[in-house]
């Protein structure tokens, strides 16, 4: 079988393995990785994440996928798609995501590998959208979001954070199959 369910000239992207655990886990106890987020996760919230993520492949066949350097073999991060769990107007859908360890960032893989996965998405899951969010302060992005080719929807307020949080406002983008 394929090591990589996806493959772009820089990146692999593929099912996850034991060996991801620990530098996972290190770059969700990063706090520039993780400023965007509520809060840094512990080891065992990290682990759990990965389980929940390969739970989502079992039962969907697609799912936010690890992402290694095709020259290196070296795991840099997630970017995928996932059917986000919480209740919105927009919701249920498929939203595109991605996080990666800080020392790859600016290179341009989250928009190399994210456009692949919506490739996926459109030509072999047979998606006619993907919407993808995140906090309107978060603006490296809402750029990968652009230049992917996704548009500003508007914005809402994400339900699972509390109203008066730095957070709680987001912004909301979407892509349609061609
Ligand atoms: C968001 C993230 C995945 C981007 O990864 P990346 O590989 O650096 O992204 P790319 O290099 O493909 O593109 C980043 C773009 O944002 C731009 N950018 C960086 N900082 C920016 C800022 N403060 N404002 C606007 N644009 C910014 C970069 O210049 C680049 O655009 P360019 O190629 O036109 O110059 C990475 O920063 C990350 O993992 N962040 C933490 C996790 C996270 O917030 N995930 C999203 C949660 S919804």
């Amino acid at each position: 079988m394929d090591k990589y369910m996806i493959q772009t000239p820089r990146l692999g992207l593929r099912r996850w393995s034991k060996e991801d655990l620990t530098p996972f886990a290190k770059m969700n106890k990063n706090s520039k990785v993780m400023e965007f987020f509520p809060h840094t996760l512990t080891d065992d919230e990290s682990n759990s994440m990965v389980e929940k993520i390969e739970a989502h492949f079992d039962k969907y066949g697609f799912g936010f996928w690890a992402v290694e350097l095709l020259d290196t073999g070296e795991f840099i991060g997630l970017i995928g798609l996932n059917i986000p769990s919480f209740k919105a107007q927009f919701t249920p859908c498929i939203e595109i995501g991605w996080r990666l360890s800080h020392e790859f960032w600016g290179e341009g893989y989250a928009s190399e590998g994210a456009k692949a996965c919506l490739d996926f998405g459109f030509n072999s899951l047979g998606l006619s959208e993907i919407f993808s969010f995140t906090a309107v302060v978060n603006k490296k992005s809402m750029k990968v979001m652009e230049k992917i080719g996704m548009e500003y929807v508007g914005d809402f307020l994400h339900p699972k954070i509390d109203k008066n949080h730095r957070l709680c406002k987001h912004v909301l983008y979407k892509i349609s199959s061609r």
